[in-house]
């Protein structure tokens, strides 16, 4: 029997994922079969001439269909890369997104400012952990604590910590928003569930079918973790410090609203991701009052 070689799996995975459609077939192919082959994508190109068994292959094949019928990558290799670390992901948590490095970046640009590298952070709904794990590799002296509502994406979170390197910087407690916290911090940051129940039906299956609908869905409007977490945040936080929440396209203005009408806050202002798409607000809690 004719044996293929990395080369010629490489072209005919691309195909089949072009055929169907899938949005990047070649990263897609590459991802998985470097993750399979246990190498990295240059180790790939440096070994088109190695020889897949026929295991390999109807192994291969399965992850092959996987992607074919919609699951993200990132679940069928169980990992996935945020700020340059790698993160296990299952299908209980959300899959790290790119735009949310920026919450990393603000946090960062807040200590800083301040050059206060002894900063306490809050993280609600901390997932696989990827914000808080990202922060604690950039900040040795910053004291972290994380929530999530699910037990299980606590264990995962603890487990990324521990893979990066982290464990003892970060706390991770499981709860309802700020129901497990108490104590009073400089920095409060949240990429909350913010898509509306009518979005929910127009997401590409491949979110909508695979993702956890605990990490996307947030009610009618998609603001409700916005609204909690500006309500009841000024009560955990210390004078002149932060809270940071990521949110959806088209809900600035009900954001800006929410907070406008909150007295405990000022200095309000939104970050634009790579699209142009206002994802990050920032507003302090003020420094009286
Ligand atoms: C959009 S995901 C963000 C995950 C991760 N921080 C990230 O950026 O990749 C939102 C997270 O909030 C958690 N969550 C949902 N409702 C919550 C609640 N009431 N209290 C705390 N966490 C909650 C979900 O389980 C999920 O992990």
């Amino acid at each position: 029997m004719l044996l293929l070689n990395v080369e010629k799996v490489l072209k005919n995975t691309t195909l089949s994922f072009k055929r169907k459609g899938i949005a990047s077939p070649g990263l897609d192919a590459e991802t998985l079969l470097s993750c399979y082959l246990k190498t990295d994508r240059p180790g790939l190109y440096m070994n088109f001439e190695r020889l897949i068994t026929d295991e390999e292959l109807k192994w291969f094949s399965r992850w092959v269909e996987r992607r074919k019928g919609g699951e993200p990558v990132a679940y069928i290799v169980g990992r996935k890369e945020f700020w340059s670390l790698t993160f296990e992901v299952t299908s209980g948590v959300l899959v790290p997104r790119p735009e949310t490095e920026f919450l990393v970046e603000e946090v960062l640009g807040l200590c800083s400012d301040t050059n206060d590298h002894n900063m306490n952070v809050l993280e609600i709904g901390t997932g696989s952990g990827a914000i808080s794990v990202a922060i604690a590799s950039e900040l040795e002296k910053v004291r972290i604590v994380a929530t999530d509502i699910v037990e299980d994406v606590i264990t995962l979170a603890r487990k990324n910590a521990e893979n990066n390197g982290v464990t003892g910087r970060i706390d991770f407690l499981r709860g309802n928003l700020f129901e497990p916290v108490s104590g009073k911090f400089d920095i409060i940051i949240a990429n909350p569930p913010y898509i509306s129940e009518e979005e929910f039906a127009q997401l590409p299956p491949e979110v909508r079918d695979f993702e956890p609908r605990e990490a996307l869905l947030a009610g009618s409007e998609g603001t409700e973790f916005h609204h909690d977490l500006i309500a009841e945040g000024s009560r955990y936080l210390k004078h002149g410090g932060w809270l940071l929440m990521e949110l959806g396209a088209g809900q600035k203005d009900a954001i800006e609203s929410m907070l406008g009408k909150n007295t405990a806050y000022d200095s309000i202002g939104f970050r634009t991701d790579y699209a142009g798409i206002e994802r990050i607000v920032r507003a302090r809690r003020r420094l009286v009052g």
